[in-house]
């Protein structure tokens, strides 16, 4: 912006500025002169504040044509309302002016804007990739829903546990050669106090102290095992348990729910069949088995020629355990499974290998 100076106020310095026009020729030359000036400067301001400036050093209450106008007291009579004529038009022309340029200033700081933001809307888009289910949850999701029709509710108990819920609480004692069956993950420094749980049964305790019966209760998670890792072992797996307490709860409860759970999961042709087993919390204990998803029944190599797969292990809560729980077992009676969410997902999916299902892979995850 170029510096302007105001002419001086007349009662100041009578020697300058208004006081310079003392006839109506010099008043109109100083009127073409400062309209000149103030169109040049008005034309030139490049942002709001310089034209705001330039408004005000020309046409603002101290401005340049006020104070011309100032002297108009030193022309004759006559001529004044002629230097009001010549003054009008030229004050509404520079108005117009600063208006016009205000108007453009703004035009142009959109365009600016405009150009600076500008979208390419040719630009093929980022395609938003769409997500689902992990095979292995919606697999729980599946139990869950067929064991919730039955009224089992789904619990969360720690994937850290005390070795007394892990074991003791559960018929295992320290030195009970069933721990065997559970190589643990410690956790170090702990002296062996706390592991990495090795199946979903303390969850069977938790609940047992925390929920008065009736109890219908499933409890899906992960479980910690130090494997040798191969097709069908990992070291980290997913059990859901359940639990049933009431009283009078038999095994024929049992027998027909997992029979419906068999079902529910794998078709209403499934053959499903008891064989004895043996855990140290469940007192008879047995394998359950489905008749091979695979053959149907007649025998391959999915089920080594017998026709038939185990899914899980289950039997009637011991009463050692049940008293461990805080329950009488001379009043009450429970039953338990527990079963292998992998491989009711590998049965589901025909998937040939327990490592696919958590390394991640996408290409294989996005088959389901
Ligand atoms: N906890 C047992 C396992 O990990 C499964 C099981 C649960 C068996 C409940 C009987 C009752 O193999």
């Amino acid at each position: 912006m170029r510096p302007h100076l105001p002419a001086s106020p007349r009662s100041r310095s009578p020697a300058s500025g208004a006081l310079d026009a003392v006839d109506l020729e010099s008043f109109a030359s100083q009127l073409e002169d400062l309209r000149a000036r103030a169109l040049a400067d008005v034309a030139t301001a490049d942002d709001p504040a310089e034209l705001d400036d330039v408004d005000s050093s020309y046409l603002g209450r101290k401005g340049e044509l006020r104070t011309l106008l100032g002297g108009i007291g030193q022309l004759a009579a006559e001529d004044r309302p002629k230097v009001g004529a010549l003054a009008n038009p030229i004050r509404e022309e520079l108005e117009a002016a600063v208006a016009a340029r205000r108007a453009r200033l703004l035009e142009i700081a959109l365009e600016v804007r405009l150009a600076r933001e500008r979208v390419d809307v040719t630009l093929p888009g980022r395609a938003m990739p769409r997500g689902s289910l992990h095979p292995l949850i919606e697999t729980q999701g599946e139990i869950a829903r067929i064991f919730g029709q039955f009224g089992f509710v789904t619990y969360e108990s720690p994937e850290v546990e005390t070795d007394e819920l892990n074991f003791q609480a559960l018929n295992i004692p320290a030195d009970h050669p069933a721990r065997d069956l559970w190589d643990t993950l410690y956790v170090a420094g702990t002296d062996r106090h706390w592991a990495l749980r090795t199946h979903t049964s303390p969850g069977q305790i938790r609940i047992m102290r925390e929920t008065a019966p009736p109890i219908r209760a499933l409890l899906p998670g992960r479980c910690y095992r130090y494997e040798a890792v191969d097709a069908s072992h990992g070291f980290e797996f997913f059990q859901a348990e359940g639990l049933m307490v009431d009283e009078g709860t038999t095994m024929a409860h049992l027998r027909g729910l997992l029979d419906e759970f068999a079902h529910g999961m794998f078709g209403p042709q499934t053959g499903t069949r008891f064989r004895p087993g043996y855990y140290p919390f469940t007192e008879p204990s047995v394998a359950f088995d489905i008749s091979c998803t695979i053959c149907g029944g007649v025998g391959c190599p999915a089920c080594k020629r017998t026709g038939w797969l185990t899914i899980l292990g289950a039997g009637m809560v011991h009463p050692v355990v049940l008293t461990n729980g805080g329950l009488d077992p001379e009043r009450y009676q429970g039953f338990a499974f527990g079963m292998g969410i992998d491989r009711i997902t590998m049965l589901r999916h025909g998937i040939p290998d327990i490592r696919a299902l958590l390394d991640n892979d996408m290409r294989f995850m996005e088959k389901f």
